[in-house]
């Protein structure tokens, strides 16, 4: 007796053609739009090289201040060597890292080669590539130096949480700091919260916690590392876009409150 065969042979697709029936491009639209405005934003704040401070503030945009004016800056003023035609910031200094950071992430490489290079568009949808060449020439092999942007940002994790202590300590009418908290020591102190829970469930944090060569550590600190990790990683998604949108808000509040659009209310 002979049974019933189906054919599923593999169809080429056409780019963008799919089975599927839900609204697929939604996403990767969504994504677009959302990275797009954050691109806008950051580079015309990294530009501004004004207004990213106000008090004990800094703008996490411009942490550390390598170059600078003002209380924050570790060495003050331009430097000489800075070539006259390049319009001075001192976030240009600096960005590069949490850029780095987060355009080699794995969760961010998933969306924006979806969202920006249709490569796919989405799962099971078809795409202008016939060939699939992965990560492993140049330049995308270049994505394998995430786990170096992992150190350096550990590090600008450790800077931000300094600025929000720096943040809880006001001026007061007799000349010396006090101890106090406003709207802006809020602002930052959640900027490094969102940050954390971003940076700390890095993939790659996993693996270098957890593991050892070709095997988990049997180590039960480690062992507790990579589940502290691994349970933030299952929410890797939502601390990308919370702390992505929460960074730009603490600058845009330090910005305006510098500016004086917007008054920082002290609670106490
Ligand atoms: Fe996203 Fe490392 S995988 S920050």
């Amino acid at each position: 007796m002979s049974l019933p065969s189906v054919d599923i042979r593999r169809q080429p697709r056409r780019m963008g053609e799919t089975a599927r029936r839900d609204a697929w491009w939604l996403k990767p639209g969504l994504t677009f739009l959302g990275f797009s405005a954050f691109i806008v934003y950051s580079t015309w704040a990294a530009f501004q090289n004004a207004d990213y401070q106000l008090g004990n503030y800094l703008s996490p945009f411009y942490s550390p201040l390598i170059f600078g004016d003002g209380p924050h800056a570790w060495i003050e003023g331009q430097p000489e060597w800075w070539p006259a035609l390049l319009p001075f910031s001192p976030a240009l200094f600096i960005l590069w890292a949490p850029g780095g950071f987060r355009f080699t992430c794995y969760y961010y490489r998933g969306a924006y080669y979806k969202s920006f290079w249709a490569d796919p568009p989405s799962c099971a949808v078809g795409e202008w590539r016939k060939k699939f060449l992965g990560e492993n020439s140049i330049p995308l092999i270049l994505q394998n130096l995430h786990r170096y942007f992992l150190y350096v940002a550990l590090l600008f994790l450790l800077i931000l949480a300094h600025d929000a202590w720096k943040a809880m300590w006001f001026m007061g009418d007799d000349g010396v700091e006090h101890f106090g908290v406003g709207i802006g020591t809020i602002v930052l102190s959640m900027n490094v919260v969102m940050l954390s829970g971003y940076t700390l469930g890095c993939h790659s944090l996993r693996h270098l916690v957890g593991g050892v060569l070709d095997a988990f550590s049997k180590s039960p600190a480690r062992k507790k590392a990579y589940d502290c990790v691994s349970c933030l990683n299952r929410g890797h998604q939502r601390w990308a876009w919370g702390s992505l949108f929460w960074v730009g808000f603490t600058d845009l509040y330090v910005r305006l409150c510098a500016q004086g659009t917007w008054t920082d209310w002290r609670l106490f």
